[in-house]
């Protein structure tokens, strides 16, 4: 059978978008020195238990050192509490429903730009998000041109991950990738440093006068932390605009009901998430011996849950390879589970829903091209559209 995925000739590494069961829930890779965590129980139970499963998996990638102050996704308790408890004072739900205004003035100013075709990641799902969380940090909108260079450079490979023997390809991508951290780094750092000089209403302001028991974060807390807003702020939620468009493109009857009823939108874009999860995996490191999904996995050992995986478990989801916007419930863990909740995820579902509602207003006719297909991110561990031409 010819899925969605074949079709459009998503990453061939990510078989359960294929209909393929994984063999295994936890499966040994020893040539990448990696964990492969595909069950919906088993990436529930390592996202529930950072005691066992750390997120500081830098502590295997020396190269990567430089960002670990500050940078929330790799923090374990406590230290992890402190800054999430800090960051959530600072991006309340107050904050983000406060955007919505903000957020349909920019999501019409971008579509009265389109005529009769539009590249809707060009046109709407990468700039939307990005300015919407360069905004809230305080660093001009404008230099996205400056952060889309820099975050594709990121994310432009499709090799797999590995600890061993990395090929020299991706030598040169880790390279390069460092590059742009470093780059990002120091744009950002000239950003914190002026706001300690004249803090402004914004939130890295907010970040720089925040006090964790008693203290001050440092600049380069700041910094990292800031660098993971804008990369986690736009990249994932990009790739969800346009996956929700083309997964509803591509089952017309679903289309309908959404066009007909628009109090589906939430639903449509939760399922979504479940059937195309943009952030395809998160990685975890055992701080100590563990039995786990049938295997005993050493200490000191890289995991990748792959919550896109998990999501298409048929112990969890009945008929998980349909795409189905009644799915309730629908505990998806394409946000991850636990601690590490994803902190944006009611931006990225208000953005989502303000632009599909808006997208559907205005171009009710809304379709793929057929003369030009989807082109998706090559990178094994992200599943989303790059490019998405529509005729309106
Ligand atoms: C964490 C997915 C949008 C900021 C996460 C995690 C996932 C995720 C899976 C868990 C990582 C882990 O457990 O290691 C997504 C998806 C998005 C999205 C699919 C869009 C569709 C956003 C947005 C922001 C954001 C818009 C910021 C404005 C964060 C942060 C964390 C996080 C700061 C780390 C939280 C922590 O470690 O406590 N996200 N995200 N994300 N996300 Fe998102």
């Amino acid at each position: 059978m010819t899925t969605l995925a074949d079709a459009w000739g998503i990453n061939e590494s990510q078989f359960w978008l294929r209909g393929v069961r994984p063999d295994q829930p936890v499966a040994n890779d020893s040539a990448a020195g990696i964990w492969n965590v595909y069950g919906y129980p088993e990436a529930l139970e390592a996202l529930s238990d950072p005691a066992t499963f750390s997120s500081a998996t830098q502590r295997l990638v020396p190269e990567a050192s430089g960002f670990r102050e500050g940078n929330i996704v790799q923090m374990d308790p406590p230290e992890h509490n402190k800054l999430r408890k800090l960051v959530s004072h600072a991006f309340t739900p107050k904050v983000v429903a406060g955007l919505e205004p903000r957020i349909a003035a920019l999501t019409n100013e971008l579509l009265d730009a389109v005529s009769d075709r539009t590249e809707l990641v060009r046109d709407l799902a990468y700039p939307l998000p990005v300015i919407v969380i360069a905004e809230l940090l305080g660093v001009p909108s404008s230099d996205r041109g400056l952060f889309k260079k820099w975050v594709d450079a990121m994310f432009e490979t499709s090799s797999q991950v590995s600890l061993k023997d990395r090929s020299k390809e991706q030598e040169e991508y880790l390279a390069k990738a460092l590059d742009q951290v470093q780059e990002l780094t120091k744009y950002l750092g000239e950003h914190v440093a002026e706001r300690r000089r004249a803090p402004r209403e914004d939130l890295l302001s907010k970040l720089v006068l925040a006090e964790v028991d008693g203290a001050r974060l440092r600049d380069a807390e700041v910094v990292n932390f800031g660098m993971v807003l804008l990369i986690a702020g736009h990249i994932t939620t990009t790739m969800l605009l346009g996956n929700t468009v083309l997964c509803l493109d591509a089952h017309p009857e679903q289309f309908a009901k959404v066009r007909a009823d628009r109090s589906l939108v939430p639903s449509a874009i939760e399922e979504s998430l479940r059937f195309f999860s943009p952030f395809a995996a998160v990685s975890r490191v055992t701080n100590r011996e563990v039995e786990f999904g049938g295997q005993r996995i050493p200490a000191d050992e890289m995991l990748l849950l792959w919550v896109a995986a998990a999501n298409r478990d048929p112990r969890q989801f009945t008929a998980p390879d349909v795409f189905d916007i009644s799915r309730d419930p629908n505990p998806h863990i394409g946000f991850g589970r636990g601690i590490h909740f994803c902190l944006g995820a009611p931006l990225a579902r208000l953005e989502g829903r303000i632009a599909l509602n808006i997208l559907l207003d205005r171009f009710p006719n809304l379709r793929t091209d057929p003369a030009e297909g989807p082109e998706f991110i090559p990178s094994p561990t992200m599943t989303g559209v790059r490019k998405l031409p529509l005729l309106v």
